[in-house]
């Protein structure tokens, strides 16, 4: 049981058939891979890091701290269930870009990632153009999906997850399934900590220079109904090292309209016996907003009840 390794390289030659089932089988049986050669340019990967890791120093670390003695994280004694043992940022890139709100970073570090962001914007698509043919649905039909009135939201949340004293008692990052459609993340190439649920154990996420990590949100479960899963992660923070984690989430846009495809729906099955219903994106994250840390089965089920507004504002 080897984590899904895809060198993106083979999608160009003799061995695509195989590495599309591969990407198939990822998607299918983990909800996770990891992506090589995927032609983000690696000087670009490591600028980013370089000013990242600059920035959490200069900017995040004694914040971080001051936080950490306050609330007394550091000498708990029972787990802590409320907070997460992380410092972060977040960025918006669509629809609009708030970089330039984000004070603290300097003009070189917003270069290199609106630069980075959009190399990664157009990964996220080609690689939900990859699904679809996996898929059996028309080229394109995810991107559009996610469409909404006014293309999909992409943002990047900027994480570091500093040394711990009782990881098992904070988690870096408590187990949870993203709301959103794909999630690319570039991670930490020396620190571990991520973790997936995999048949009940909770399995390392491997740390690879240069490579990118992919994982699949809730609203692709949605759309595939159910063929493919959005998989439970976690962070454990290590005792000596900070861990830099940058992921980057392209989602649907707000009033886009999400249920599953219908060539992906079993024939004759009853509308009462549907796993999944039809909504719009935003009340899925106001719902998510306040469950993240539960189960998403709830979460459908809450979207399943009548009143729920799917009006003719966006439909795809
Ligand atoms: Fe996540």
């Amino acid at each position: 049981m080897e984590f899904p390794l895809i060198n993106f390289e083979k999608l160009n030659g003799e061995e695509r058939k195989d590495t599309m089932d591969q990407i198939k089988d990822a998607c299918e049986n983990w909800g996770f891979f990891e992506l090589i050669n995927h032609g983000i340019p690696y000087d670009l990967m490591d600028t980013l890091e370089k000013l990242t890791k600059e920035h959490y120093r200069k900017c995040m670390e004694h914040r971080f701290k001051e936080l950490v003695a306050t609330k007394g994280l550091d000498a708990v004694q029972t787990e802590v269930k409320d907070m997460d043992w992380e410092s972060t940022y977040h960025v918006r890139h669509l629809p609009e870009s708030n970089i330039s709100e984000l004070l603290d970073l300097t003009h070189q570090h917003r270069e290199v990632m609106k630069e980075f962001a959009l190399k990664l914007e157009k990964l996220a698509e080609d690689l939900l153009d990859l699904l679809c043919e996996n898929l059996g649905l028309e080229k394109g039909y995810l991107k559009k999906a996610f469409y909404g009135s006014k293309g999909p939201t992409f943002g990047t949340k900027v994480a570091n997850y500093p040394p711990c004293p009782n990881p098992e008692l904070v988690k870096g990052l408590r187990a949870h399934t993203d709301a959103g459609g794909i999630i690319l993340l570039f991670q930490d190439d020396k620190v571990s900590g991520l973790q997936l649920l995999k048949d009940g154990q909770w399995i390392d996420v491997p740390p690879m220079r240069h490579s990118i990590v992919v994982n699949l949100g809730d609203q692709l479960e949605v759309i595939t109904n159910g063929k493919y899963k959005s998989v439970e992660h976690r962070v454990i923070a290590q005792t000596d090292r900070t861990r830099m984690s940058i992921a980057s989430f392209y989602n649907p846009g707000s009033d886009a309209v999400i249920y599953p495809a219908p060539p992906l729906l079993e024939r004759g099955t009853e509308e009462k016996n549907k796993v999944y219903p039809k909504f719009v994106f935003e009340d899925y994250m106001k719902i998510y907003a306040g469950l993240k840390f539960h189960a998403k089965e709830p979460r459908f089920e809450a979207l399943k009840a009548p009143d729920v507004n799917v009006g003719p504002i966006a439909t795809v």
